[in-house]
């Protein structure tokens, strides 16, 4: 089965249909810039602009760097706060011209995928999916299955946000080195694995690709870490497989 996933990012929005089986992209995904301010009118249009670039009228799932229960978005950190309150499935729904839209949290979407086609596939007890990027995203399952909606990026650590001290764009707007930027998220692990000492970090965003260059600097965490596997596609492929009920 094939259904369209869309990955909504505080930098891009991309998409592309799915192979459920396979969890893999069956085009080259299509990326648009988001919108400054990240409004809903100017996300769902673009939203719009991806699916149809495939000229696309199926099913269709997407991540929101939120909160969401039901298709309602609850929070939004890193884009523009009118989202709250939001029914982002009725919305993209009607933008795409009445289709169904499943939404659900970006790391959610992106730690469901690496649970079945990546780096976490058959882990059983607790298994943390952190994605590093704008913000900090979480995932948390239990034997494999999912406890949506956590927000770890948003513990408190040194007085801080967690993902105001190690996130990705932390790690730029500092220009920190890699040695002193995995320093910060070694405190960050520390941290979570205090909270909930899982058996399994995995370690996403678009970072996850340089992973060599900072998981070895990492040092005195118990779980075992590993990149995960799907890249930038994990959110676009979650999101389909939400929306096919995988
Ligand atoms: C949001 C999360 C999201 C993460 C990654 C955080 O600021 O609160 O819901 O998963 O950023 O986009």
């Amino acid at each position: 089965m094939n259904v369209f996933g869309v990955d909504i990012g505080g930098s891009g929005i991309k998409g592309a249909p799915v192979d459920l089986e396979r969890g893999e992209l069956i085009e080259p995904r299509h990326k648009v810039l988001t919108p400054h301010p990240a409004t809903p009118d100017g996300v769902a249009e673009c939203v719009a602009q991806v699916v149809d670039h495939f000229g696309w009228s199926g099913p269709v799932g997407a991540t929101f760097p939120g909160v969401v229960t039901g298709s309602t978005i609850r929070t939004a950190a890193n884009v523009d706060k009118a989202w709250v309150g939001v029914d982002a499935g009725a919305l993209l729904g009607e933008r795409l011209g009445g289709m169904g839209v499943t939404v659900l949290n970006d790391a959610d979407a992106a730690g469901v995928a690496e649970m079945t086609h990546g780096a976490g596939r058959g882990r059983k007890g607790t298994v943390i999916m952190l994605t590093f990027g704008t913000g900090i995203g979480s995932a948390v399952f239990i034997d494999g299955r999912l406890v949506p909606n956590t927000e770890l990026g948003h513990l408190e650590l040194h007085g801080h946000e967690a993902e105001k001290y190690a996130s990705t764009k932390v790690k730029e707007d500092k220009d920190l080195s890699w040695q002193d930027w995995a320093h910060r998220v070694q405190k960050y692990l520390a941290h979570v694995e205090m909270l909930f000492s899982p058996e399994l970090f995995i370690i996403g965003g678009g970072v996850s690709r340089k992973a060599d260059k900072f998981l070895p600097l990492i040092e005195g965490i118990r779980a075992e870490m590993v990149p995960a596997e799907l890249r930038n596609d994990a959110g676009i492929v979650g999101a389909a497989m939400a929306a096919g009920g995988r």
